[in-house]
């Protein structure tokens, strides 16, 4: 037998396994565990995005597409894009159907990425984007955020992470972990310093629709550096479509043509069906998204009320259904805490460090569950400091 992993690329090695699967691994061995942890939504597919489905697979409707995706999809996410965030993009070439935001990302470092190009990301951060530079071959330069600013990126953090050898920055806003927005003003400050320094933006907009209170800012809407904008967006999120893998890119011409590439060696097309129900969502699901939406506004109220009231201090984030309770109070880290409140009271969450070094001292907690559930894992999760208390 030969040694197989003398076989592996240098690159992949240095890729670490995902820290949210490695605690759900660990949470669902936990027998009657409730977990905050997922980061999915817990509604079906509404009803009129699955018929549309179904009724193209009745139809005959089972065989590869364009390679950017139907052109029906691309002009419905074109209107979708004008009706809801003024933002203009032509279906015929600044638009390319992927399977899921996951693909968008991955091709865009690619497409763009020569060896020792540095990409500046944000620090906590979902966990696909460090894999994806790395593969890409590029090398991640973190911009720490903290808590007191909301988890924003400041013209001072963008300004101090700059070097010769930047290329891209990384934004998540919504983000995952920690439910932050930054506002149209907030951007405003960063968009001379993006121009001057020529640097291309990949903004993941895949929570866009997910917002509570305020209108969702890209920065897109800057004309003067629009076409230096890759957006990344999709409809797992927002429609309850984590499983029919459909998301896009938007952007210039250019850099869509370059991913584009990428894409239809590697994956042809997004599953035909899934781009059927996805017109159909686009066109008729605004209230179906409205519906969903003010129920997570609910439970994001009820939970960070909750975590507040439990001495964790956490801020009401204003988008995606994420909070990112401040675990300090305890004297714990963020796995010792997630990994003793699994085994005292069987609640899951993630630890903060699963989306880097500076999510030490928080953790995330996802409210996309029932009020039911979150009165539960409230309630098990004050046993647990009271237990800490008593011990001490
Ligand atoms: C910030 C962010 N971007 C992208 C994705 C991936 O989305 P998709 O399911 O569309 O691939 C996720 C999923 O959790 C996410 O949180």
């Amino acid at each position: 037998m030969i040694d197989t992993s003398k076989y592996l690329s240098t690159l992949v090695q240095t890729i670490k396994p995902s820290g949210i699967r490695k605690f759900f691994d660990v949470a669902k061995q936990v027998e009657g565990a409730i977990s905050l942890g997922v980061g999915e939504p817990d509604f079906d597919t509404p009803w009129n995005v699955r018929e549309a489905a179904i009724y193209a697979i009745e139809s005959g409707k089972t065989t590869y597409t364009e390679n950017a995706g139907l052109i029906e999809l691309r002009e419905e996410i074109s209107r979708y894009q004008k009706r809801h965030y003024n933002l203009s993009y032509d279906p015929n070439t600044e638009i390319l159907v992927t399977v899921g935001g996951s693909e968008g990302i991955d091709n865009c470092f690619r497409a763009l990425l020569n060896p020792g190009d540095e990409v500046i990301i944000p620090n906590p951060c979902y966990v696909a984007y460090e894999p994806a530079v790395i593969l890409g071959g590029g090398v991640c330069k973190y911009i720490n955020l903290k808590s007191e600013n909301e988890f924003k990126i400041t013209k001072e953090d963008l300004l101090g992470a700059i070097s010769d050898k930047t290329k891209i920055l990384l934004l998540n806003y919504p983000s995952n972990p920690t439910g932050g927005t930054m506002s149209h003003e907030d951007y405003a400050e960063l968009v001379p310093i993006i121009k001057e320094h020529e640097l291309i933006v990949i903004s993941d907009e895949i929570y866009s629709d997910l917002i509570y209170g305020e209108k969702h800012a890209s920065l897109a809407c800057f004309e003067e550096i629009k076409n230096q904008v890759l957006i990344i967006s999709g409809c797992s999120k927002a429609f309850a479509m984590t499983g029919w893998r459909l998301g896009y890119v938007l952007g210039d011409a250019t850099l869509v043509a370059a991913v584009t590439k990428i894409h239809q060696y590697t994956i042809m097309c997004a599953p035909i069906m899934s781009q059927y129900a996805a017109i159909e969502g686009m066109k008729n699901g605004d209230h179906e998204v409205a519906k969903m939406r003010d129920a997570y506004k609910a439970r994001r109220n009820y939970i960070v009320d909750g975590f507040n009231k439990l001495g964790l201090p956490t801020h009401l984030p204003k988008g995606a259904f994420y909070i990112f309770p401040d675990i300090r109070p305890t004297g714990l880290t963020s796995e010792e805490f997630c990994e003793e409140l699994l085994k005292d009271q069987k609640v899951a969450c993630v630890p903060g460090t699963a989306f880097g070094n500076s999510g030490e001292g928080f953790i995330r907690v996802s409210y996309a569950y029932s009020i039911d559930e979150i009165k539960i894992a409230l309630e098990r999760i004050k046993l647990f400091l009271d237990n800490r208390k008593k011990n001490d």
